[in-house]
């Protein structure tokens, strides 16, 4: 049974929606560059500093806490993905987490093996595959995009596979325009000719349940701090490839999984405030009618998240046609990607948008003096950005909602990007 999602609710849990800037209440549609966190996040980073604050592995009970605090985050995150404990490990962030760890799959790599990458990711699903290849000497191919509707290009895909692809790189949503890729039957293409999966659900995570087995990732990243969590990022692999992966690591360090991923001293108060965040999601869950369960513990945790996440996205998307069709009905305004409002389960709700005759980023200023937060510009989607022609002239706005946005919010985004336009 579902209920009702009730976003005052929800918005009683993050401290942060009450600020106002220059006497006007903000309006957070900066999600997709981090999100707002729930006071239990707060709680956890809070508990953890005053009480629990130790390095790992200690010969005293202060230690051995908090070395059950960071177990259970570890534990939690797996739940949150679909994945076990010991094959979630966490990083500085997303982008640091793959650099590492492509690496370290680097190592098992040389002349001639091929590596797929897209025209729609993130530059952290890029960079570091165009760099190992440089340095390994592999070759890389692409998969473009159709500028029409900014979604992957099944025949480019297709041409880029063959029996020297060891990996493909590929994002689950896109951070620009919010295109949804069809990762299950890419993976299942990528694993028919033998090659392994790496996918950056950053984007993602914070519009839509993740199940890894469901997608076929071999590997998987994602940064909490786009997911209502603290600034970190977190990390899956499949046992089996991460017990054989040839890591950078440090000698004495543990080498069992997840240890012999996670290098160096870890966040461990952000660690603790992600447990928060999860407590929270299974709120979420739960009120939604999603599963039973006390939240905090883990029996039926997983079931709880993933209702949290289905009504997330299910709210989300009741958000998106008055938010696309408003924008629609502006004189000179162009949102790129998908818009037609019956394809929005291909979307997730984050649209960017040119205004002609307005600078990207002199819009986005002014919607900040309205109080409205907004991005500018690229955000890494480098390559994406460059196809559309965008880059000499400012790229794009774009808009992300979360579940803890309005529709009072979008409309009066529209209102405002309507004023923009006029003046
Ligand atoms: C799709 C996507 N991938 C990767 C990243 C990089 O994440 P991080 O800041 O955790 O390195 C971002 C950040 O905006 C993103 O949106």
């Amino acid at each position: 049974m579902t209920t009702a999602f009730d976003v005052e609710s929800v918005r009683a849990h993050f401290p942060s929606l009450g600020r106002r800037v220059g006497g006007r209440p903000v309006v957070y549609l900066d999600g997709p560059g981090g999100t707002q966190v729930p006071e239990a996040c707060l709680d956890g980073i809070r508990g953890y500093l005053t009480s629990s604050n130790t390095n790992t592995h200690g010969a005293f009970a202060i230690s051995e806490e908090s070395d059950a605090v960071l177990a259970e985050a570890h534990a939690a995150a797996a739940d949150f993905l679909g994945g076990s404990p010991d094959e979630v490990a966490f990083g500085a962030n997303a982008t640091s987490l793959t650099f590492a760890l492509s690496r370290a799959i680097g190592r098992t790599l040389g002349p001639g093996d091929e590596i797929v990458v897209t025209r729609l990711d993130h530059d952290c699903n890029v960079a570091p595959w165009l760099a190992l290849a440089e340095d390994r000497g592999l070759t890389v191919r692409w998969v473009d995009v159709r500028l029409d509707d900014c979604t992957l290009d099944p025949e480019s895909l297709e041409r880029a596979l063959g029996p020297r692809t060891r990996l493909v790189a590929v994002g689950l949503a896109s951070n620009a325009v919010g295109t949804i890729n069809p990762v299950a039957q890419i993976a299942a293409a990528a694993h028919a000719v033998g090659a392994q999966v790496w996918v950056d659900a950053v984007h993602a995570a914070p519009h839509m349940p993740i199940d890894v087995a469901r997608l076929g990732a071999d590997y998987l990243v994602c940064s909490p701090y786009k997911f209502f969590g603290p600034h970190m990022g977190l990390f899956w692999g499949r046992r089996a490839l991460l017990e054989a992966l040839p890591v950078y690591r440090v000698r004495p360090a543990d080498d069992t999984l997840p240890s012999r991923l996670e290098t160096g001293t870890q966040a461990h108060e952000a660690q603790a405030g992600l447990l928060g965040t999860f407590r929270y999601l299974e709120w979420l869950g739960v009120s939604q009618g999603g599963a039973a369960g006390e939240p905090g513990t883990r029996d039926g945790r997983r079931g709880r998240l993933v209702a949290a996440m289905t009504a997330a996205r299910n709210y989300e998307r009741s958000l998106l046609p008055p938010l696309l069709e408003g924008l629609g009905a502006i004189p000179g305004l162009r949102v790129r990607g998908i818009t037609d409002v019956l394809r929005i389960e291909e979307r997730c709700p984050t649209v960017a948008f040119t205004l002609e005759g307005h600078h990207p980023q002199a819009v986005s200023r002014a919607l900040g003096e309205r109080g409205i937060c907004t991005w500018d510009g690229d955000y890494y989607a480098y390559e994406l950005i460059r196809a559309l022609g965008l880059a000499e002239s400012g790229g794009m706005v774009r808009v992300g909602l979360a579940h803890y946005n309005t529709a009072g919010e979008v409309d009066d985004l529209v209102r405002a990007v309507t004023e923009i336009a006029r003046a």
